[in-house]
């Protein structure tokens, strides 16, 4: 078996350090430290053509309120990449995906600072799944498209073999603060792997 080919299927990358410190640059795409963002299902629940909008939810009764922000950055030169259009979508209250509708659905593009962010709530677990939240970053030209999840610290489902494989998925669980509107806000950049 030829050495990418054994890489790839054993999950790995190959890294070396670079002379600046702890950076880690992978030998064969010169990617950066962790990057790109580690990929997750896609699942069967995914539906095109959501809204635009950054409130998929904000009247939920008995769910944490919740905002989620973030950039989206190449991984080859760390520059935000502006105007990447990104879906996401969760389950209902009652643990449900929408599809007929919307609910729990949205997409929005990142602004000019590679920034974007979305208020809904956390969306309880189903199906001995911790809870988590569908991200698709649409491909933009030069970069390839991510999908992947986001998970919350101190979730008691997220088990280390099921659902974070590699040391790079724990930067994928997230540690709800409050920020200065005394929001709860959990912060995911995601980088994007040049084509
Ligand atoms: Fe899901």
């Amino acid at each position: 078996m030829e050495r990418r080919k054994f890489l790839q299927v054993a999950g790995l990358s190959a890294y070396a350090c670079s002379l600046s410190g702890f950076t880690f640059v992978n030998e064969e795409t010169g990617n950066i430290d962790g990057c790109p963002t580690t990929r997750d299902m896609l699942g069967p629940f995914y539906k095109k053509d959501a809204p635009f909008r950054n409130i998929i939810n904000a009247d939920s009764t008995d769910r944490l309120s919740i905002k989620v922000t973030g950039k989206v950055i190449s991984c080859q030169t760390q520059a935000p990449l502006a105007n990447t259009l990104i879906d996401i979508w969760h389950c209902d209250d009652r643990k449900n995906y929408d599809e007929e509708g919307y609910q729990c659905r949205g997409r929005f593009y990142t602004d000019e600072s590679g920034f974007y962010w979305f208020k809904t709530f956390i969306p309880p677990p189903y199906g001995g799944r911790p809870k988590h939240i569908h991200f698709l970053v649409n491909k933009q030209e030069g970069y390839k498209e991510l999908v992947t999840q986001l998970y919350f610290k101190g979730d008691r489902r997220i088990k280390l073999k099921n659902w974070v494989k590699y040391p790079w998925d724990q930067k994928r669980i997230l540690e709800i603060k409050q920020n200065e509107q005394n929001e709860s806000e959990v912060n995911l950049d995601l980088y994007l792997e040049a084509d």
